[in-house]
């Protein structure tokens, strides 16, 4: 009995020592109150209520639904994901069941959850942006995040609109008109031009955060059995490890040229990518491929390690360590 007690008052003391402990990892972002810096990314895990809830308990600060658009798509056939050394190539060609459905997921995981909520969308048109916006926001997530950058329906939709300033601007600036109160981050990707031109014309079209980076690519693997391709759609983007050095950099160069927050996403596996992408300058850490490498434990493991290495630094919180790495 008297070893029981013991045992459960350890257990009382631990888990609260652990609860202040991890109070220094909490971030804020576009004036929401994040338990912690790391968010469940785009495309991962986020179709359903109950599995953006399972991310939610396993720690993520905040959730990212998968991109949806007006209409249901069906997206490319598989083999559309594709595992390789050092990642994953994909072209699942934002297959979603479309607006209605997914905003019936939204306000179920609301319910659930006080876990913020990032709806992420998409359109072929700035009109269609803007009608999925308004519709977006009738169910009140915390923030949208609006892909412009996904490489893998050239073929359907044309280049992407983080390829063209003025295509970026119109989009931008159409969400924002019917976001009303909500915050809007876009997802850029290295696909375009220049990343930090198309940050400043987000910044400049009212946007409050930057998500970088999308997938990286298109990249190709081939069969050598079948001398064939092996995704269907013949290419793909490239995710996890082998994007990592892109991210830290597209961020560093994002948090010189503008003063919005960054979504820092693409390839972290570990407390240290984190760390380096904070240094860089991110507020925020995405997590997508990190998932399928280390499990959903991967949360609450990087919480665990960065308020440990807050505490041995003998600083407050992260903010102190936000963009370090710049002279
Ligand atoms: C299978 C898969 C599906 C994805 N779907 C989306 C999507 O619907 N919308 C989006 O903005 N990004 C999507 N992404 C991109 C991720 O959100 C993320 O930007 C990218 O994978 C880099 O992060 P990671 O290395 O942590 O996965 C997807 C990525 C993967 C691997």
């Amino acid at each position: 009995m008297q070893s029981l007690r013991k045992t459960f008052l350890s257990f009382r003391i631990g888990s609260s020592l652990s609860v202040i402990m991890q109070k220094n990892i909490t971030t804020k972002l576009c004036g929401l109150s994040l338990s912690s810096p790391l968010v469940l990314a785009s495309g991962i895990m986020g179709l359903s209520a109950s599995s953006l809830k399972r991310i939610a308990d396993a720690g993520a600060g905040a959730v990212t639904s998968k991109s949806f658009s007006s209409e249901e798509r069906k997206g490319h056939p598989c083999p559309a994901v594709l595992p390789f050394e050092h990642g994953y190539l994909n072209a699942v060609g934002l297959s979603n069941p479309g607006i209605e459905d997914m905003i019936f997921e939204v306000t179920e995981f609301k319910k659930r959850s006080a876990v913020p909520l990032i709806a992420s969308i998409f359109g072929k048109s700035p009109e269609e942006f803007g009608s999925v916006t308004e519709k977006t926001a009738q169910a009140k997530p915390n923030l949208i995040e609006v892909n412009v950058s996904c490489p893998n329906v050239a073929s359907e939709f044309g280049k992407p609109f983080v390829v063209d300033l003025r295509e970026l601007e119109a989009v931008t600036k159409t969400v924002k008109r019917f976001s009303g109160e909500i915050p809007v981050s876009v997802k850029l990707s290295l696909q375009c031009p220049s990343i930090t031109e198309a940050a400043k014309c987000c910044e400049q079209s009212g946007a409050n955060a930057i998500t970088a980076i999308n997938t990286v690519g298109p990249g190709m693997l081939i069969d050598v059995n079948t001398h064939r391709p092996i995704l269907s759609n013949l290419s793909g983007g490239m995710s996890g490890p082998a994007i990592f050095p892109l991210t830290v950099k597209a961020v560093y160069d994002i948090y010189e040229s503008v003063k919005l927050p960054i979504i820092a996403t693409g390839g972290v596996t570990s407390t240290e990518d984190a760390l380096q992408l904070i240094m860089a300058g991110a507020t925020a850490v995405g997590i997508g491929s990190g998932i399928h490498i280390r499990g959903i434990n991967i949360f609450s493991q990087i919480n665990c390690e960065l308020a440990k290495f807050i505490q041995s630094l003998g600083i407050k919180n992260l903010e102190e360590l936000r963009g370090s790495a710049h002279g």
